[in-house]
């Protein structure tokens, strides 16, 4: 699947980026501005941007004085973000991550989850690289897209998403349920729940588009802090019992 994924992403790359940067709508006008919102205070804080896709949000956090690492898995991106975004860019698997433990003040992963088979894993291994307290910030597809996409809410195998109308790239379904339980388990804890709507300038700058997406649930967006395992109090009796 891996190499489904990098032949997709490097065969969309020059397309999506030109898309990015002539304002594609609902990157500009949904999510970028609903994942910056939550990316105010940065200066001087660790981030990795993981799937940074031409490197769009990299840039800005590098601008607003982060230091900024990103990763992709396509060499196409890879290339593109580099140039674009100047910041330290490597291509690298999400889940197979090439950091020490607690590098990371931020861990953002914008429209990355979908394309991933085991999020549990993934978000079990970005605990792991995030200071104590870091902050964890995904954006994905809203799960409730599925209903009109694949006529199934439910779906847990991988479909094939045809996006700009041409490019066959492969997503990996995840329920909200799936979502929210598995940051859990893995010692997030829940900060933020964003759906976002687009901005308002939006309905200046593209009427058109502004009216066919402003009454739906296009992403979803959260953030998560990363807590101590919780300790369960009969275990903690246990061991009180036994000391
Ligand atoms: C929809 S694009 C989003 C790009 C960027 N985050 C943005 O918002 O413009 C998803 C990106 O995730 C990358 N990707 C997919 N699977 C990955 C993985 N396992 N590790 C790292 N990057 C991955 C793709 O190559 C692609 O660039």
């Amino acid at each position: 699947m891996k190499r489904k994924i990098i032949k997709a992403y490097d065969n969309y790359a020059k397309y999506y980026y030109s898309k990015r940067l002539r304002k594609r709508f609902v990157n500009t006008y949904i999510e970028l501005p609903a994942m910056l919102s939550l990316l105010k205070n940065v200066k001087n804080k660790k981030i990795l941007d993981l799937g940074c896709g031409p490197g769009i949000l990299s840039k800005i956090l590098a601008k607003r004085g982060a230091k900024v690492t990103a990763i992709d898995l396509s060499p196409e991106m890879v290339a593109i973000a580099k140039k674009y975004a100047k910041v330290n860019v490597q291509l690298a698997d999400a889940e197979k991550l090439p950091f020490k433990s607690e590098t990371f003040d931020i861990v953002c992963s914008s429209l990355l989850i979908e394309h991933l088979e085991n999020i549990r894993m993934f978000f079990k291994k970005i605990n792991k690289i995030l200071k104590p307290s870091g902050i964890f910030i995904i954006s994905t597809a809203h799960p409730f897209r599925n209903i009109e996409k694949f006529n199934n809410y439910f779906l847990s195998k991988w479909q094939t998403g045809i996006w700009d109308k041409r490019y066959k790239i492969p997503i990996k379904p995840h329920t909200f349920e799936e979502i929210i339980n598995s940051l859990v388990s893995c010692n997030f804890a829940i900060q933020k729940i964003l759906e976002p709507k687009p901005i308002p300038k939006a309905a200046k700058e593209n009427p058109e588009e502004y009216e066919k997406y402003k009454n739906k649930p296009y992403f979803l967006i959260i953030e998560s802090e990363k807590v101590m395992p919780i300790i369960k109090t009969s275990v903690l009796r246990m061991r009180i019992n036994t000391n």
